[in-house]
């Protein structure tokens, strides 16, 4: 029997859910994936363990929250992927033959933006909705995924703020997640494929009506403000956001499966050994629309 509790109910009864009594690598019933919806629009990360997934039931048991995301936010890098479906990305440190990718790998080196907070795709005009990630192997320590509460970093905000910020829109692009660490190896084609694309800072949750900060390391101006004074407000409010009371710390088990809901949450990935392996398969279910669409 399919149940759904939260994982800390002290301190975040409303963030962060653990399912049980479900094999999610089996065709669910409508009525299975209703309730999952719905514990995502109540909780925004829901923790499922010992889910031994390959890629196509992966693909399956996406495909009951919408429409998939193409795998397409990564550099061009001039090689075949390491993964046969263009819908799985490939979040390991492994090249193709399946060997730990050396500390100086050019793709490592741009996978390290993960380690800052963000929302999957939000630069992507028409974003992420839920993002599913497995893993297949982890290292002996260390690789947890931090979760923050986007619509508490919002409630807790002053009237002021929320009032100034209310119709602000961003522009995101990988370029400026990658400035921030210093990564700028990208070619003129890179540049063009990730020319910024605007998205609201705040926005209202399609089935909850609750609002949250859209907010990404991947922002990185503001319209109409000079971008220092942007960059410096943003810094703030992921700041905020991300303050411990608000964040649920991800500690891995192999065959776990992690889904959470980027219109409400950010994340980032925790460092771990670089000679050890780590294996996790994403797939992404897509947004109906832009933000920008979704606010008119
Ligand atoms: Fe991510």
């Amino acid at each position: 029997m399919l149940s759904i509790e939260p994982i800390d109910p002290v301190s975040r009864p409303f963030f962060a859910g653990r399912v049980s009594g479900i094999d999610i690598t089996r065709e669910l019933t409508a009525e299975q994936a209703s309730a999952i919806g719905k514990g995502m629009d109540h909780y925004g990360v829901l923790v499922f363990h010992g889910q031994h997934f390959d890629d196509e039931s992966q693909l399956a048991f996406s495909r009951n929250f919408g429409q998939l995301e193409e795998a397409s936010g990564d550099l061009n890098w001039g090689k075949p992927r390491r993964l046969a479906s263009a819908l799985v990305n490939d979040i390991s440190n492994l090249d193709n033959d399946n060997r730990v990718m050396a500390r100086d790998d050019r793709k490592r080196l741009f996978s390290l933006g993960n380690r800052l907070w963000h929302s999957d795709s939000s630069f992507k005009a028409v974003p992420a909705k839920y993002s599913l990630l497995s893993a297949r192997s982890i290292p002996s320590a260390g690789g947890n995924t931090e979760f923050a509460d986007m619509r508490a970093g919002y409630d807790t905000l002053d009237q002021d703020t929320k009032d100034e910020i209310e119709d602000l829109v961003c522009e995101h692009s990988q370029l400026y997640s990658r400035a921030l660490l210093g990564f700028a190896d990208f070619t003129a084609e890179d540049r063009v494929r990730f020319k910024p694309v605007l998205q609201r800072l705040v926005r209202r949750h399609p089935s909850t009506g609750r609002k949250s900060l859209y907010l990404a390391s991947h922002a990185g101006a503001i319209v109409g403000w000079p971008v220092p004074e942007a960059r410096a407000l943003l810094r703030d409010l992921i700041e905020h956001a991300t303050q411990r009371q608000f964040v649920y710390a991800h500690q891995w088990r192999q065959w776990d499966l992690v889904m959470w809901d980027n219109r409400a949450t950010m994340h980032r990935a925790r460092p771990f050994d670089p000679k050890e392996v780590r294996d996790m398969h994403r797939t992404t279910v897509a947004c109906e629309r832009s933000t920008m669409a979704e606010a008119a």
